[in-house]
């Protein structure tokens, strides 16, 4: 299996995109990627969208996008794991390169998703949970994620507090990516008062609906090596797992398995262990959901997910900074993009490119994408060169 390295990374501004298509976001965030790259070909193309046809009437992007690239007979594919197909077409790319299929492959993840209303949104993103005895009995991702909060708060002491510093932590980095979607900062105050979604999770708790896409291009460590990529970043390990796609399966519903056995995974492949990363970007959802990952991760034990948020581990001057591009809560969440976008930030902070929101010698990154409520997750180990 070959090193592969990220040459190229392509984001753009997220947020409510009225002016763009699909293709048009998939389109500017590849081209960015290339030109940050600096090749002039790709050999493949690996497409992470949740719901294009539910969100935009619009499949077979796998035939559109590489057209409208101006890249007609290229072999592509669409991937679709909920809101981990971004970090599953950056595996697939990966999968490319390191088995010598592709020279240079591209990952662009998409989702464009405030041409329907709320009502809309809501039923396309509840198809990511369990139909039978989840979604047909009303219950939407609100809805679930507020019931893990519920639990976590009764079984571990989590406050409401702690779970609204969450959001306070993540808008504060937010105010410092000129890409996010909802740049400005918040209480915990202003949190826990906004409007009520579903009991005990308020407006500022949630991730929003957003129009978005984001890329990387991979390749050989050698061909990096030839382009003069400078710093180098690798990326050293990928684990991907899966999970019952219903809470009501999992044996311990407030433990994410296919998290914990993702990052297992990805830290083996790097020779690692979570005390070696120097920061992560994770998927916070939702407030619950980014304490849950770090305790699935084991970044802290169970239950000490919210303590620790509170007590400033996680900010971006924390001994364990997570999500410094705002995360999903203030940069956006355009699910099929998500798992692409977290490791164009992880390859800005190990450059030293991140701007106002750099964490100082980053040298080895993690990025954590998640389906649903837990039933697939994607991780990636980044490091430098
Ligand atoms: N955070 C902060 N502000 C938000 C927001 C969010 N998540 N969502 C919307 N807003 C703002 C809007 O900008 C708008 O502000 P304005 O009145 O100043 O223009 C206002 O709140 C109302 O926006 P609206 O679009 O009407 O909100 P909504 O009630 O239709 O949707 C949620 C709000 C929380 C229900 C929706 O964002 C949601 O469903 N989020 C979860 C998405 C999800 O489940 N993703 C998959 C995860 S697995």
């Amino acid at each position: 299996m070959k090193d592969v390295a990220i040459i190229g990374i392509g984001m753009l501004k997220w947020g409510e995109l009225w002016e763009k298509s699909i293709r048009d976001l998939c389109v500017e965030a590849a081209l960015n990627c290339i030109e940050d790259a600096g090749v002039d070909h790709i050999d493949s193309m690996a497409i992470g969208s949740m719901s294009s046809g539910l969100f935009t009437g619009q499949e077979h992007l796998a035939s559109m996008i590489p057209d409208y690239l101006g890249q007609r007979y290229l072999p592509a594919v669409r991937v679709e794991s909920a809101c981990a197909s971004g970090g599953l077409a950056v595996r697939n790319a990966f999968l490319e390169v390191a088995s010598g299929m592709s020279e240079i492959a591209l990952a662009v993840g998409v989702e464009k998703m405030t041409d329907v209303n709320g009502g809309m949104a809501t039923y396309a993103l509840a198809t990511a949970a369990d139909q039978d005895f989840e979604a047909f009995h009303g219950v939407t991702f609100p809805g679930l994620y507020a019931m893990l909060a519920r639990a976590h708060m009764q079984h571990y002491g989590t406050t409401r507090e702690q779970l609204a510093q969450v959001a306070v932590k993540n808008h504060a980095n937010g105010t410092r990516n000129p890409n996010a979607q909802f740049p400005f900062a918040v209480t915990r105050e202003q949190v826990i008062n906004s409007v009520l979604v579903a009991d005990p999770l308020t407006l500022l708790d949630c991730s929003p609906i957003t129009d978005g896409a984001a890329a990387v291009l991979l390749a050989p460590v050698e061909v990096a090596h030839r382009l003069g990529r400078h710093p180098l970043t690798v990326i050293t390990g990928i684990g991907h797992a899966t999970d019952s796609i219903a809470l009501v399966d999992r044996p311990d519903m407030l433990h994410l398995g296919a998290v914990a056995h993702a990052a297992q995974r990805a830290l083996a492949m790097a020779g690692k262990t979570i005390q070696d990363v120097d920061f992560a970007e994770v998927h916070d959802c939702f407030t619950i959901a980014e304490i849950m990952v770090m305790e699935a991760m084991g970044v802290v034990p169970p239950g000490q997910g919210g303590p620790a948020t509170l007590d400033g581990m996680t900010a971006l001057d924390g001994s364990f900074p997570i999500n410094p591009s705002g995360g999903l809560k203030s940069k956006g969440h355009p699910v099929g993009a998500t798992g692409v976008a977290q490791l164009c930030e992880a390859v800005m902070q190990l450059r030293g490119t991140a701007g106002e929101r750099q964490i100082n010698n980053a040298r080895t990154a993690l990025t954590q994408n998640m389906g649903g409520s837990g039933g697939s997750s994607v991780v990636h180990i980044v490091e430098v060169q």
